[in-house]
């Protein structure tokens, strides 16, 4: 049965995996290929050991991973309200098979639950299966534009009540979490 859990290190070689799997197959014609080798293996070993603002998940049975995804603070505008998925594959032979709609309802729920207010992602311009799923999850291209024109920018937003707000901040005081991720009030 599959079932989606934290990622560890140790998830690093399967991650590695899918990640080539899935963009070979998802861009092909749209991106050179990736190759999967030592080096690839040991930046996801890197890249899972980050803590947080960082969390990833792996989902699989306890034979075989077959997707992933990460989320955490954006990377690339900071502001401490903002959230960003930077990750979504899944091995090509599970596509459309509802899998990747379990892995971004998890992703949604932590970026709210964590007390970002709005949430970004990035993907290929003009790579329509990833956009068709991220609109079918609830996101939309706001315009954003980066890497000359070749991916655009995706955003969704979170509605907390005042009473989650608190209890967000308390949480985050409570787990002496980073200054730069308290909401603003
Ligand atoms: C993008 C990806 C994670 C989607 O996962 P998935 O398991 O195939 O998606 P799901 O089956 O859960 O689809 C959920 C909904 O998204 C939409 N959707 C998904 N793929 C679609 C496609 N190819 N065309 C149109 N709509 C699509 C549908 O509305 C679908 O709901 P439905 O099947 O009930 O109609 C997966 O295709 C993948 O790993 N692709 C390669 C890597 C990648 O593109 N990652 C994103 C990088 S930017």
């Amino acid at each position: 049965m599959l079932k989606i859990r934290p990622a560890n290190k140790e998830d690093a070689p399967h991650v590695a995996r899918i990640y080539v799997e899935s963009w070979n197959t998802g861009f092909v014609a749209l991106m050179p290929p990736k190759v999967l080798d030592e080096e690839r293996v040991a930046r996801w070993q890197q890249e899972l050991s980050y803590t947080w603002p960082y969390r990833r998940w792996v989902v699989g049975t306890d034979a075989k991973i077959v997707g992933f995804t990460e989320i955490g603070l954006s990377r690339d505008t900071i502001e401490p309200n903002l959230g960003e998925l930077d990750t979504i594959a899944l091995d090509p032979g599970h596509w459309r098979s509802g899998i990747g709609r379990d892995l971004m309802k998890i992703a949604l729920k932590y970026l709210e639950c964590d007390g970002y207010r709005k949430a970004i992602l990035w993907t290929l311009a003009n790579y329509e299966r990833g956009q068709r799923f991220y609109e079918a999850m609830g996101w939309r291209a706001d315009g954003g534009i980066r890497d000359e024109n070749r991916q655009v920018r995706y955003r969704i937003k979170f509605i907390l009540s005042r009473r989650e707000r608190t209890k967000v901040r308390e949480r985050r005081k409570l787990a002496k979490l980073p200054q730069a991720l308290h909401l603003s009030r």
